[in-house]
Parts: structure tokens; sequence; C-alpha cells
């Protein structure tokens, strides 16, 4: 690992660590694609989540979104850093709800992108997600 916007080898090395080993608990029987996700807060607590898919399809959660929604819930609203888990054959970005998602809280959180080869990514939500749609953008 290298440092990335500000965030030390280290810190995105345990971030990795902590992504791939909460992935086990992905709920991914539809699709077999299991993810895991590592959310470090400003506070230094670290976050995590799974995909947890559901029969009816539409009803599935990505593992970027479980990791918010819970942070959200402990009382945790800004974020550091996201660290992504797939064991695709290449680092697999979030997807556009779960970009909106995490935009709502820090428009341009740094995340590394990894897969269970070894093979790594950093990328920000800024480059994911230009051009936001956010809380700025209501009228009076
Ligand atoms: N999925 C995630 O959890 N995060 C992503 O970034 C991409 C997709 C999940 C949703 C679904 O359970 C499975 O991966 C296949 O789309």
């Amino acid at each position: 690992m290298e440092d990335y916007r500000g965030i030390s080898a280290d810190v995105w090395q345990s971030l990795l660590d902590t992504a791939l080993a909460v992935r086990k608990n992905a709920h991914a029987p539809y699709s077999n694609f299991q993810v895991g996700a590592a959310l470090l807060t400003d506070e230094g607590e670290v976050i995590v989540g799974v995909n947890v898919e559901n029969a009816t399809f539409g009803a599935t959660v990505c593992a970027e979104r479980t990791a918010v929604q819970t942070a959200i819930t402990m009382g945790f609203k800004k974020f550091k850093a996201l660290c992504v888990v797939t064991h695709a054959d290449h680092p697999v970005a979030p997807c556009g709800i779960c970009r909106q998602v995490m935009a709502e809280f820090q428009p341009d959180l740094p995340i590394l992108m990894a897969n269970t080869k070894g093979d790594t990514l950093y990328v920000s939500l800024g480059e994911l997600l230009p051009h936001q749609f956010g809380q700025s953008d209501f009228v009076d």
C-alpha cells in the first residue's frame, strides 16, 4: 500500500484487512459476489459493512451503503476513507447508488478498491461522481 490523500499506507492496509475479514459475513446467495467494506470515521472508528442480498433482488443492499447506514445509526457522520473488497479479477468501483449515498456525507471521500488477489486502486469519490447533486442545491 501507499499513502493516498493524507491517509497513511498503514491505515489503508488496516482498512483493507478489516474489509477482507468482514467480507466473509456477506449474504450473497444469489450473485455469489461477496463484498466487504470498511469505513474510517473522523473519530478513528472503523465501521464495517457487507452486501445483504434478498430473494426479491430489489431489496438488496450493497456493502458500502450498509457501512454508511450503520455509521449514521451509531452516531458517526464524518468520514475519512473507505475500502471496498471483492473477489473480482480487478478492483471494483462502488455502484452509482452507493456513490450518491456516500456523497451526502463526504463528497470527495478517498476510496481504496481492492480484490482478494491483492490488486488495489485508489480513487476519490469526486472522481467517481463529479457534478454532484446535494444539499446545497436545494432552494429556500
Ligand atoms: N455490490 C456491492 O455490495 N458493492 C458494490 O460496489 C458493487 C455491488 C453487491 C450488490 C450485490 O449483492 C452484488 O454485489 C452483485 O451486484
